[in-house]
């Protein structure tokens, strides 16, 4: 009897000192410098069924929860938007607003916008006018890409700058072909003589 009440004890304090840890866990964190906040679940006014985008899946998830698709989103700084169908979400590179043009009709689709906000944080290891968010920490860009932070809007956390001969929002594309070269900024065409040679510029 005496020993069941002492553990007894031992649990509650336990559960206390737990739930004490879970606030100053809680309390401690701090943004620094652009943090993002938002649901973690999507809104109803964001999630709009039979709609898809086109072309800017870049990681799927097996998943028919929306609130798991959601919340995939919501942690990688590179998604804009997820759609789901069958079991499969899509974690996306672009929005329905940024992209408009690939905005279509998907029947049995679900599409969700990402909805947060950013704030900046009060602490003073980032100097006012930086932008910090942490989104390169992880090496999104890929094929010697620099990454380059973007505290603007919460749709594009991060930019890549390419290396020549690659493109794509994480430098994932080699550009292999003239035709490719030509649809880039102007600054890129003198970087590659023999494609420009090519292609008569
Ligand atoms: C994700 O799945 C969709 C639909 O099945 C497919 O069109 C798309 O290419 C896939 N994306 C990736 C990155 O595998």
């Amino acid at each position: 009897m005496y020993i069941s009440s002492h553990k007894m004890g031992y649990v509650v304090t336990t559960l206390a000192l737990l739930g004490h840890l879970q606030k100053v866990i809680a309390g401690s964190f701090q943004c620094q410098g652009t943090c993002y906040r938002g649901s973690w679940f999507p809104n109803s006014e964001k999630v709009i069924p039979d709609k898809q985008m086109v072309g800017f899946s870049y990681k799927n998830i097996t998943t028919y929860d929306q609130n798991v698709c959601y919340a995939n989103c919501i942690q990688d700084c590179r998604c804009n938007a997820c759609q789901m169908k069958d079991g499969v979400c899509e974690l996306l590179d672009y929005d329905r607003t940024f992209k408009p043009a690939f905005f279509h009709s998907g029947p049995g689709y679900v599409y969700m916008d990402l909805d947060q906000q950013s704030y900046q944080g009060t602490s003073n290891m980032v100097k006012p006018g930086d932008c910090y968010n942490g989104c390169c920490r992880s090496q999104p860009c890929m094929n010697g890409g620099t990454c380059v932070e973007r505290c603007h809007s919460p749709l594009e956390k991060f930019t890549c700058e390419c290396q020549n001969r690659y493109t794509g929002r994480v430098c994932e594309k080699r550009i292999t072909e003239c035709f490719d070269i030509r649809k880039l900024p102007l600054q890129r065409l003198s970087d590659e003589g023999w494609c420009v040679r090519v292609v008569g510029l």
